[in-house]
């Protein structure tokens, strides 16, 4: 099946602020219906980036092609896209509708199409009934949503969202990731979500671009970047890693062996060659690697590890309680502490998993990482 085409097609696009390279040479196709995501720490480029795509910014070299059009010399309110910013504002003094209704009215739409157009919007994030009400009369939720009918009532192409969602608490913000992708599907555009938080673009975004001073390190759809980030930034950047410095020893066929520091040698399953830092069949003996293995990967035993799988002993050093789950430190015999996710499917959980006593882990050569050092 031929792929969507690409929507947004950045091409080599660098942004510098005097001595900063905010956004280095980054090029990226982000296809038509896609909820994709820009997630990377604070000051890494990604507002930078969001805001050439809207025109807001001009890249110092590079350009954009939106819809297959070049941007270069097309203004912000010329564009196809719509942005919703970090710190949404509505009009305090005007009713719902007539947030709504603004940016129309100020671009000389017809009056007969505005109402339902507004109409239109308002349903698409559930505020009919709010319509005649002010914003002092809404809850922190139904605010962003009228900031969110704001932009679509204008009927972008594409949908430029930079951290939506930092100014809502907890429950309130996964309640509203659940509604930002029920929109996506209602609405069937392109949604760009900026965000810092690993969690939030996992679970919103169909593909995801992560950034690093920059740069993009690697583009990948949510389950591909967790269980096979291509470099030690990535895998460490989303989610916690286990990670112990080795060198690649000798290859048998399609496995690898590797002697890990402290640890002593592993045999490696053969790994699929992808984006990024050097993995599994396409790393050279005698490279230094990084071994790395998610924590929820890690089973704790009190006795006997089933055949087949890395086995290491240590003591307990401490136990986090989170409810559903503990994070267990395990410090090995090689003093190196590794950590173990196990999760509470009883209301009594195994007494042995205490501080102080001494333990077995394990894990599935298969769930190896090789990741740069
Ligand atoms: N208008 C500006 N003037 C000077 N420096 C800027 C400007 N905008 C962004 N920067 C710098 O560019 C880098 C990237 O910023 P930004 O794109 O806001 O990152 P992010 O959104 O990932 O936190 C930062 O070092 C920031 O300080
Ligand atoms: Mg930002």
């Amino acid at each position: 099946m031929a792929e969507p085409p690409a929507i947004i097609s950045v091409q080599g696009v660098s942004k510098r602020f005097g001595g900063i390279t905010a956004v280095d040479r980054v090029s990226l196709d982000i296809r038509q219906n896609e909820f994709f995501a820009l997630l990377g720490p604070s000051g890494c480029g990604k507002t930078t980036l969001l805001r050439m795509l809207a025109g807001f910014e001009t890249p110092d070299e590079g350009g954009v092609l939106i819809d297959g059009q070049d941007m270069t010399d097309v203004p912000p309110n010329r564009r196809p896209v719509n942005m919703v910013f970090q710190s949404y504002a509505v009009f305090p003094h005007m009713s719902v509708f007539d947030n709504v209704a603004y940016g129309l009215r100020v671009a000389n739409t017809p009056s007969g199409e505005i109402g339902e157009r507004v109409h239109e919007a308002l349903a698409m994030v559930r505020l009919s009934e709010q319509a005649e009400r002010k914003p002092d009369q809404l809850s922190g939720g139904q605010r962003q949503r009228v900031a969110l009918a704001r932009a679509l009532v204008k009927r972008p192409k594409v949908l430029l969202l930079d951290e939506p969602l930092s100014a809502l608490d907890a429950k309130l913000r996964e309640a509203m990731q659940l509604e930002l992708v029920r929109l996506q599907h209602t609405v069937g555009i392109t949604f760009i979500i900026v965000t810092h938080d690993q969690h939030e673009a996992l679970s919103m975004a169909n593909r995801i671009a992560v950034m690093e001073a920059g740069q993009v390190r690697q583009v990948d759809g949510p389950a591909q970047l967790y269980e096979f980030p291509g470099s030690r930034f990535v895998a460490d950047f989303i989610g916690k890693m286990n990670l112990f410095p080795a060198r690649v020893v000798d290859r048998k066929g399609t496995e690898l062996m590797v002697e890990v520091e402290g640890l002593g040698r592993l045999t490696l399953p053969g790994q699929a060659p992808h984006l990024g830092g050097p993995c599994g069949v396409e790393v050279p003996v005698g490279q230094d690697v990084g071994i790395a293995v998610r924590p929820e990967k890690v089973h704790i035993h009190s006795d006997g590890v089933p055949d087949g799988r890395i086995a290491l002993r240590g003591r307990v050093s401490e136990v986090a309680y989170f409810g559903d789950a503990s994070h267990v430190y395990l410090r090995l015999d090689s003093g190196q502490v590794i950590s173990a996710n196990i999760r509470n499917e009883t209301r009594t959980s195994d007494p042995s998993v205490r501080a102080g006593e001494v333990l077995w882990c394990s894990w599935d050569p298969k769930d190896t990482l090789i990741l740069d050092r």
